[in-house]
């Protein structure tokens, strides 16, 4: 599996739960809840093994060293972003905005990612360390999906 098919893949169904998040109201808040829980889950698991396994082969480099440490910010304001959206009334006018501000910081990282980071992480992996390490991502997702649905 290589690590850019993953993680792309993963963005897209990102991508399509916040867009179905977008198109909730405050009357709907069952749905509102289950889609949170959905993309929370999904987002959780996405930066855990990018934090875990991608991102470390790309701090130990010159090339992308500067990106991934900004991007390890970025997912500390996401996840700060995830944990007050899933304490809040999703009933609330100020849910939704907070949800519209999560959208876009995750926009904004996708597209950092998709668009700098991983082109430069391309060359400084090389084809082989790219399966390698997706296949081992890939591994430990299943891993962690399967014990949060069991949860
Ligand atoms: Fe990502
Ligand atoms: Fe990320």
């Amino acid at each position: 599996m290589n690590v850019f098919t993953l993680l792309k893949a993963d963005h897209k169904k990102v991508a399509g739960i916040m867009d179905k998040l977008d198109s909730t109201t405050e009357r709907g808040v069952k749905t509102r809840e289950d889609l949170f829980t959905q993309l929370k889950t999904e987002l959780d698991v996405h930066a855990r093994i990018e934090e875990t396994i991608f991102y470390p082969e790309l701090e130990k480099a010159d090339e992308t060293r500067d990106i991934t440490l900004e991007a390890f910010e970025e997912h500390r304001l996401v996840k700060q972003l995830l944990a007050e959206l899933e304490n809040m009334d999703k009933g609330d006018e100020e849910w939704t905005a907070k949800f519209t501000v999560l959208k876009e910081s995750v926009e904004h990282h996708v597209e950092e990612e998709e668009g700098e980071m991983f082109p430069k992480a391309r060359k400084v992996l090389g084809e082989e360390q790219a399966e390698i390490i997706g296949t081992r991502m890939d591994a430990e997702k299943q891993k962690e999906l399967q014990a949060a649905t069991a949860a």
